[in-house]
């Protein structure tokens, strides 16, 4: 990018061309945690694992799974008008009923609900109709499975009544119990891979037993070859192509690819009892907050049982659409902006380094030099609103640029150009960025 002072946006970023380009393009991915838990509102899987509820009881749930209402047509129209470029469905949570048709196991909704549709075959067809890309989450554990080994009671008496002899996990990763678990886990991969082509996997669970007992690499070897171009969460031992940090927006960049997955309220799943919602105003600035350090956001959703999406989330991605929209430029495309300490909010820049967006929350206290960019050693062309295209006076105050100093680059905010979420400035520069990084020190010519 030109840039002469260390500072590298793209720093652990893969190179121009590779299968993750689309993803990093993206910003906005939409997170569906749909399953047999909305019936009952409860949490998903891990009502039965940390024993809220019984195992029964909660696969008692398969039988009011209706899905009537769902409209993946409509669904993907509204994602889209949400600003998101890509979609996950959990297509088998760690309860281990899928939401797709296999013919390793009858647990599925197509098989033991009322539902008796595949809905990830619906879901891929719907969304990539509005061109969406197409993630699936998958969780390597499978909490029901009887060859995995057992969670709780129900589990483990469904297991005998199969009759199964269960295994520990002190007898290891040969024991047959594990090596078939391995053979159905693989086989059910390789089903959502041939079947549906998934743009992303995303996988979860990977915790227990321990990464060794996975062989992940050969995994990622066989999911190359099933289904090329895929790209692969973090949550795969070591072999995936970018971190997921969750529910809280990191501090400090990770390095490399990334994506924030974070609920809307408190549950990832539907949870009626659950009105701990983040404004749009919250949404939109852990959204600015992560594009500014190269991340995408993937926000979480959770349908009910029939398929309707709660009113509350609906209204959040609309209002998170309307804001998109407008600022579609600053955000579509863009890359990291500046390192913490240059300004005071978030900022992305365009690819070619040469436009710089500043994101800017509050209502400043005066109109004029009410922002200010610091380490700026361009000339600044223009500053301008995104959105609306007002042109707004600015002003560089200070510095010693015969000794590559910048002073600091103050900008005038009319209340007229601020958004109720978050306003958004477009500073065109002569040439790409050449930020000052310095620690500062004496000047000796003057
Ligand atoms: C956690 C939880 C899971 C949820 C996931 C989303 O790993 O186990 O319930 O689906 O986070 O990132």
């Amino acid at each position: 990018m030109g840039l002469t002072t260390g500072f590298d946006p793209m720093a652990g970023m893969p190179e121009e061309g590779s299968d993750l380009e689309w993803f990093l393009d993206a910003k906005l991915g939409i997170f569906i945690h749909w399953g047999i838990y909305s019936v009952n509102g409860v949490s998903e899987s891990w009502s039965f694992f940390n024993g809220h509820i019984p195992y029964d009881e909660y696969m008692a749930q398969l039988s009011g799974f209706t899905a009537e209402k769902f409209d993946p047509y409509a669904w993907a129209e509204l994602f889209e008008r949400a600003g998101a470029r890509y979609v996950v469905l959990t297509a088998k949570h760690h309860d281990g009923v899928a939401l797709f048709e296999t013919a390793l196991s009858d647990l599925s909704v197509v098989r033991k609900t009322p539902a008796a549709r595949d809905l990830v075959a619906e879901f891929c067809a719907a969304s990539r109709w509005k061109n969406l890309k197409v993630g699936l989450y998958f969780s390597h554990l499978d909490w029901s499975h009887p060859d995995y080994s057992p969670v709780s009671p129900g589990c483990t008496a469904a297991a005998m009544e199969d009759g199964k002899v269960f295994f520990r996990w002190t007898e290891g990763p040969y024991h047959p119990s594990w090596r078939n678990f391995i053979e159905f886990h693989r086989g059910q991969i390789r089903e959502l891979c041939h079947n549906y082509a998934p743009d992303l996997l995303w996988f979860d669970g990977d915790w227990t037993p321990g990464p060794n007992w996975w062989d992940f690499e050969t995994l990622r070897d066989d999911i190359d070859l099933w289904c090329p171009g895929v790209v692969v969460n973090s949550r795969i031992g070591k072999s995936g192509d970018y971190a997921t940090p969750e529910q809280g927006v990191p501090i400090v960049s990770p390095r490399g690819p990334w994506e924030f997955c974070v609920t809307m309220n408190d549950s990832w799943g539907y949870q009626g009892k659950d009105r701990n919602y983040k404004s749009l105003r919250q949404i939109v600035r852990l959204f600015a907050e992560c594009i500014g350090m190269g991340g995408n956001v993937l926000l979480g959703i959770g349908p009910m049982a029939d398929g309707t999406i709660p009113a509350e989330q609906i209204e959040r991605l609309e209002g998170l659409g309307q804001w998109m929209k407008r600022h579609a430029e600053a955000i579509y495309g863009t890359r990291a902006g500046l390192p913490h300490g240059h300004f005071n909010g978030p900022t992305t820049l365009n690819p070619s380094g040469d436009v710089l967006y500043l994101f800017f929350f509050d209502r400043p206290a005066e109109q004029r030099n009410s922002l200010s960019v610091k380490g700026i050693r361009n000339a600044v062309r223009s500053v301008s609103v995104v959105g609306s295209r007002q042109s707004l006076g600015f002003r560089t105050i200070g510095g010693a640029s015969w000794a590559g100093i910048p002073g600091v680059l103050w900008i005038d905010l009319p209340p007229s150009a601020l958004d109720r979420n978050a306003t958004v400035l477009r500073v065109e520069l002569e040439g790409p960025l050449d930020l000052f990084r310095g620690e500062g020190g004496a000047v000796t010519t003057n």
